[in-house]
């Protein structure tokens, strides 16, 4: 989305039309009217009543925890979530719940039922690191079960996952089913800008008490307008997707014909587990060499034994691109083996 000419143009019309800032915060001038059209049209597109924006994705997470929870709350928490939602849980109390284990969070949040007052579990749609999904319509039914509400990071599902793009809510057939949802507009947006979604009551009260919407200026006229267009794209040309999801196969599948070890990722995120630190750098580089660009991950961002290359694959890739990434990798593990 960041190289279309429809985004880039519709940034170039927003512009002219409103100058190159919206100058203040939300709440003292900075608020306008593309900005509450994309708010009506980002709630909408991901099935909640109202949506609140953010000039990133990092402040979106961080701004809504630290309005929402306090001392006397408790947030359980996938272990991988994004460091974005941790920064908003220190003034709060915090519980791992490890990857996906919904038998604990059921016990834990049995155990603790008298304990605290809002109770929020934390998981992201799609993780970040491993390309992995979150076991949504579980996390559903043990947080309707304990009462208990429920916020999914969905920075990487939303215009990726399901069948129009509405994120990993709608992948698993449960969209209006969870509380909270936030999001950014610097993945498949192609912009930056990040927002929450939820029911219209919580995003009122986000709109007083959320530090980074109500003392941060607002996402500048050219980047909502570009992130607008980009909206109108993921809904009204499918073939986008289609096309993404054609070369994340076509990796997929070769790279395990090629007895490449890609963990547990079923997303456009491949990691590629090489598992060792130094080798993680140097395969990296070699890449680079031949004209592929991919990402080293190493400690502390994962534990040195999850050292990997973490592949993104886009719309924009053509077969005969992803065949040299194989091919380079081939070529790579006969001179450093991983
Ligand atoms: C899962 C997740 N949430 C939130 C963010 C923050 O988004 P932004 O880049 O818009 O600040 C990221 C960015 O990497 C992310 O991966």
């Amino acid at each position: 989305m960041s190289q279309r000419k429809e985004t880039i143009e519709a940034g170039i019309n927003a512009l002219m039309k409103y100058g190159t800032g919206a100058c203040a915060a939300q709440p003292i001038g900075g608020y306008l009217d593309i900005h509450r059209q994309l708010e009506k049209e980002i709630a909408d597109f991901v099935g909640q009543e109202d949506a609140i924006l953010f000039s990133s994705g990092f402040g979106a997470n961080a701004g809504l925890l630290r309005a929402i929870l306090g001392k006397n709350d408790v947030a359980y928490i996938d272990s991988y979530i994004h460091t974005s939602a941790m920064s908003g849980l220190i003034g709060t109390n915090t519980k791992h719940i490890g990857h996906n284990d919904i038998e604990y969070l059921d016990m834990i949040l049995d155990k603790e039922k008298d304990k605290y007052q809002t109770r929020l579990v934390i998981v992201d749609g799609v993780y970040s690191q491993n390309g992995d999904l979150s076991k949504l319509p579980e996390y559903i039914s043990v947080c309707k079960k304990h009462n208990c509400l429920l916020m999914v990071d969905d920075a990487h599902g939303i215009g990726v996952m399901g069948n129009n793009g509405r994120g990993t809510a709608e992948h698993y057939n449960c969209m209006g089913q969870v509380d909270i949802i936030t999001g950014t507009f610097s993945k498949s947006f192609g912009c930056v800008g990040g927002f929450v979604a939820a029911s219209s009551k919580l995003i009122q009260y986000l709109r007083y008490y959320a530090d980074s919407n109500v003392f941060s200026a607002a996402i500048t006229p050219q980047v909502t307008c570009s992130v607008l267009k980009a909206l109108e794209l993921i809904k009204t040309q499918p073939s986008i997707r289609e096309k993404l999801w054609n070369n994340v196969n076509f990796l997929r599948n070769g790279l395990l014909e090629s007895k490449f070890d890609i963990g547990t990722s079923v997303s456009p995120i491949f990691s590629l587990m090489v598992r060792d630190n130094e080798k993680v750098y140097r395969i990296a580089d070699m890449l680079q060499k031949k004209r592929i660009f991919a990402s080293g991950i190493v400690y502390p961002a994962v534990r040195t034994k999850e050292a990997r290359i973490r592949i993104s694959i886009l719309a924009s890739h053509e077969i005969t691109q992803l065949k040299h990434l194989i091919c380079s990798l081939e070529e790579i593990r006969n001179e450093i083996p991983f």
